[in-house]
């Protein structure tokens, strides 16, 4: 049975299924923040979700093949000249994300340090940074297109948690600014605590996305 995605509205969804119900060239701009252990599990490290982090792990986890998924459907629902903002954690950052992304007409533009003003754990150093890549889909182009040019490319914003990943509303805020107008649809279709759709509300933007087991009927 199809469900009737609710727009400015916290749907359960899979994320996968609410994107195949989008049209094509729809959204402005779309946030995705994939649900993975990362460095973790690359790293081997066996006690994530035993002794520690069991709020994080208890999570639904995506695998590379989902979230390639998940990025060709944003790829086929953003309009020309569009933007997706993905956040990866440092170990994604270095490996690269740019084989998730061959199927796409997707192409990197910037990155953005997000500086917590919070330090978190880590084995050896402790993380208190977070990094969102810029993607534009073709044609790539900044004027008209992306209209602030005030955002420094190192951001502190404290974020007050409502999910174990919470997002930084202030920066968000600032993103779809420089990238849509009043009414535009923004997506985010693993939404967690819902940090995009509150951007949206202050932002006057129309707001699609759910999260698999974040949600309201
Ligand atoms: C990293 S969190 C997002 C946090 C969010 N950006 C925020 O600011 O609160 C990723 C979310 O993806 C969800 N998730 C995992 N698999 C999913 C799927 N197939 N479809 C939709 N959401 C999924 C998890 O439940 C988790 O809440």
């Amino acid at each position: 049975m199809e469900y009737a995605i609710k727009k400015n509205h916290k749907n359960k969804i899979d994320g996968l299924t609410l994107l195949q119900q989008l049209e094509k060239a729809s959204i402005k701009t779309a946030f995705f923040d994939p649900q993975y252990r990362g460095i973790l599990d690359k790293l081997g490290y066996g006690n994530e979700g035993e002794k520690r982090g069991r709020a994080r792990s208890s999570l639904p986890q995506m695998n590379e093949d989902q979230i390639i998924h998940f990025i060709e459907h944003i790829n086929r629902v953003l309009v020309p000249s569009g933007h997706l903002f993905l956040w990866v954690d440092k170990f994604h950052l270095c490996q690269g994300v740019l084989d998730w992304f061959l199927n796409t007409d997707l192409h990197l533009v910037d990155l953005i340090t997000w500086d917590k003003e919070k330090i978190g754990m880590g084995y050896r150093t402790r993380r208190r940074s977070e990094y969102l890549v810029i993607f534009q889909k073709l044609p790539i182009r900044a004027k008209n297109v992306w209209k602030t040019h005030t955002i420094p490319d190192v951001w502190r914003e404290k974020v007050i948690k409502t999910h174990p990943h919470s997002k930084p509303i202030s920066l968000q805020k600032e993103l779809i600014k420089a990238t849509s107008e009043e009414g535009d649809i923004i997506l985010d279709p693993a939404s967690g605590g819902y940090s995009v759709l509150e951007a949206c509300r202050q932002t006057k933007r129309t707001f699609i996305g759910g999260d698999i087991i974040y949600g309201e009927d």
